[in-house]
């Protein structure tokens, strides 16, 4: 099952992405030509999601190899170097990101043929990491129904952040495996987090869910504790920024402490994302950058400004949860107890 939501769209020789920071009051496309403008979209997240701005990154780059003008191999591949340093730039901690960029510079190098051949490998790279995670999401959903609670009631689950068809090429990673299960019959409704300061919960997810008819019930990020404790949750599935090989996993802020709950009900708690998220040179969680953003995410509310002058912030967008916290990762090759996680998945 498929759904009509791509974040992505190349389209007249252009990209066209679904403005994320608008939804879900408008829904107003994007046209990106230049690879600048594809950086500053990353930047400030109209794009956002990891394997989404993976996506977006390639497109980002043939944007780039497009506007170099000249006919020298090693002059455009120097070039393109340059555009690669700009797009890598912009956000520290989806892993995607960086694995789009080494994809399309690999491709780039490895070409055989003149400037204009190499850069319609670009294009065709950029087309391909697109297909490859649509279809990685789609596994990734498949793989999840087997290891989800097996009740003979429907499940509730509990999600946090998008993990949607707004966040990948297309379906989604946690959420695509809460669509599969709604496809199977066997969801009876899904709990958002609102997920603090971006609310990507309450204006994405919550708007992909109507969107597909799926039930979906939102709650600040605090109730969830408070659910769990109730007996109201019978799994939480979330998606991955970055994955180090030991299994410790970097998702939105608040994860963390929905594993740690999830923990104390004995509630299974699944991390879902392509092997594209794992970063293999990671040894732990210690490791992975955590983008911090700008305060006023936190203090402001819309134009509202919510907290008294003399005040200081701190806006971590991503935390780690810890391995031993994670029931299963929830790949396109299978589900795997974060300690398999090298052993099966190198590439
Ligand atoms: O800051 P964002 O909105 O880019 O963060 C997105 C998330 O944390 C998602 O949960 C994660 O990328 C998984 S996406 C399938």
């Amino acid at each position: 099952m498929t759904n009509n939501i791509y974040p992505v769209v190349w389209q007249d020789e252009r990209v066209l992405l679904i403005d994320q920071t608008k939804l879900p009051l408008e829904y107003n496309l994007v046209a990106i030509s230049r690879y600048e403008d594809m950086a500053l979209a990353i930047k400030n997240m109209i794009v956002r999601g990891a394997p989404a701005i993976g996506v977006a990154a390639g497109y980002g780059m043939y944007l780039g190899a497009r506007e170099i003008q000249t006919d020298d191999g090693k002059i455009f591949l120097q070039e393109l170097q340059k555009i690669a340093v700009i797009l890598r730039e912009t956000r520290p901690t989806a892993v995607n990101l960086f694995w789009a960029i080494s994809r399309m510079l690999k491709i780039a190098h490895e070409s055989i043929g003149n400037v204009t051949e190499i850069k319609a490998n670009l294009l065709a790279t950029a087309q391909q990491i697109q297909l490859e995670d649509l279809q990685t999401c789609q596994a990734i959903g498949d793989h999840g129904l087997a290891v989800l609670p097996k009740k003979p009631d429907k499940l509730t689950i509990l999600t946090h952040c998008n993990t949607g068809s707004l966040a990948t090429a297309g379906y989604g990673t946690a959420l695509g495996v809460i669509r599969s299960a709604w496809r199977d019959h066997r969801l009876a409704r899904v709990y958002a987090d609102e997920t603090r300061p971006r609310l990507q919960g309450a204006k994405l997810t919550a708007w992909e869910c109507v969107q597909e008819q799926i039930p979906v019930t939102v709650i600040t990020d605090g109730m969830a504790a408070h659910c769990m404790q109730q007996g109201m949750i019978d799994g939480v599935i979330v998606g991955a920024d970055r994955i180090a090989v030991n299994g410790d996993t970097a998702n939105k802020i608040g994860t963390y402490s929905l594993a740690v709950v999830a923990k104390s009900h004995n509630v299974p708690f699944f991390v879902a994302a392509p092997i594209s998220t794992i970063d293999f040179e990671l040894e732990n969680g210690s490791q992975i950058p955590i983008e911090e953003r700008h305060p006023s995410e936190i203090y402001q509310v819309g134009e509202t400004v919510i907290c008294p002058p003399g005040v200081e912030f701190y806006n971590p967008a991503f935390d780690v949860t810890p391995a031993n916290l994670i029931t299963a990762i929830i790949t396109e090759k299978g589900a795997f107890h974060p300690d398999e996680l090298l052993a099966k998945l190198k590439r």
